[in-house]
């Protein structure tokens, strides 16, 4: 059973444990329980981590997030139904006020999971997605080019990105820090990030990210406020695909918030469907 104590850091075999649990979890469940934070965070400092062991074998695991206040959590398919994701649960609980948990394709499991431990659905993530066969580029808007991202951009693209994602609970404080590791990644590709400029400088973007030969995602789409109404965002997106096109994907996904109808139907006016959707399982508010 897990300590309640958290650990603020694993070990490389901790770490492996946890990655060979969330694989077999992704394979009986169809959908990935840690997303791409959660695995990075898994060798950074500052996530909180809660294992439950059986037989000093790692069979379940809790991340919690601080800087975006969600947390993640999985047991091994062979030792569901006998209180570990319970367990685990109660370590988070004791150290989080607020314990949000993702439950990525929101399974059944997880929903009546999420009931028994009285939370509620919260927040929902669309995961869209569309082939690549038919992309036509757009005309791009008097007074806009659009060039790839060199270094000496990062300041610039940041700065857009905490504009256009004021709102956003994670994509809004991305920073610095976030892009160095990203750009030390092994699909980071300074071509993938588009960057759509104006008289002021960078007033958007459209971050691709290949994820193998088939597949591509758009990462991150942002335009400033100041570049709104311009049809930029629909240029951007083609721009990105028509990349992730010529480099040989003819399959492309992306995260959107369920709640920002704007960017879904511009999706959907692209030919993205929404193939399944997380949902953040929050505590129900107390009566
Ligand atoms: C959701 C998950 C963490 C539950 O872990 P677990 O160790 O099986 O949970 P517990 O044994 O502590 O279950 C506690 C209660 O939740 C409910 N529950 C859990 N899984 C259930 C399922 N598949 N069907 C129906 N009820 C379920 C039951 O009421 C259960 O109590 P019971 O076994 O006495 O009937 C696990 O199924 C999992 O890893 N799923 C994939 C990742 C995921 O979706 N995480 C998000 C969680 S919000």
């Amino acid at each position: 059973m897990c300590g309640v104590e958290p650990l603020t850091s694993l070990t490389p075999d901790q770490r492996a444990a946890v990655l060979a649990l969330a694989d077999a979890a992704a394979d009986a469940d169809g959908v990935a329980p840690l997303n791409e934070e959660a695995r990075l965070q898994l060798d950074r400092d500052g996530a909180l981590h809660w294992l439950a062991l059986q037989d000093d074998v790692v069979v379940g695991y809790a991340q919690w997030q601080p800087g975006n206040a969600t947390g993640q959590l999985v047991v091994h398919p062979d030792h569901r139904r006998t209180g570990h994701g319970t367990s685990l649960f109660a370590g988070l609980t004791a150290d989080v006020a607020e314990p949000a948990v993702w439950a990525f394709g929101d399974l059944h499991g997880a929903q009546r999971f999420a009931a028994s431990a009285g939370m509620v659905p919260g927040r929902g993530l669309h995961i869209m997605e569309r082939t690549l066969e038919e992309t036509a580029p757009r005309d791009t808007p008097e007074g806009i080019t659009l060039r790839p991202f060199t270094d000496a951009d990062a300041e610039a693209f940041l700065a857009v990105n905490a504009a256009a994602f004021a709102d956003h609970p994670e994509q809004g404080h991305f920073s610095a820090d976030d892009l160095a590791i990203r750009q030390g990644e092994p699909w980071w590709d300074p071509e993938g990030l588009i960057l759509a400029e104006d008289a002021e400088g960078v007033v958007g973007f459209h971050w691709t990210k290949r994820h193998d030969d088939r597949t591509g995602e758009v990462y991150v789409l942002g335009v400033h406020p100041r570049g709104g109404g311009r049809g930029l965002g629909g240029v951007l997106l083609d721009a990105g695909l028509a990349h992730l096109a010529a480099g040989g994907n003819t399959r492309v996904i992306l995260y959107v918030d369920a709640g920002n109808t704007p960017a879904v139907a511009l999706y959907e006016r692209s030919g993205f469907r929404i193939v399944h959707t997380d949902t953040l399982y929050r505590p129900a508010a107390e009566e």
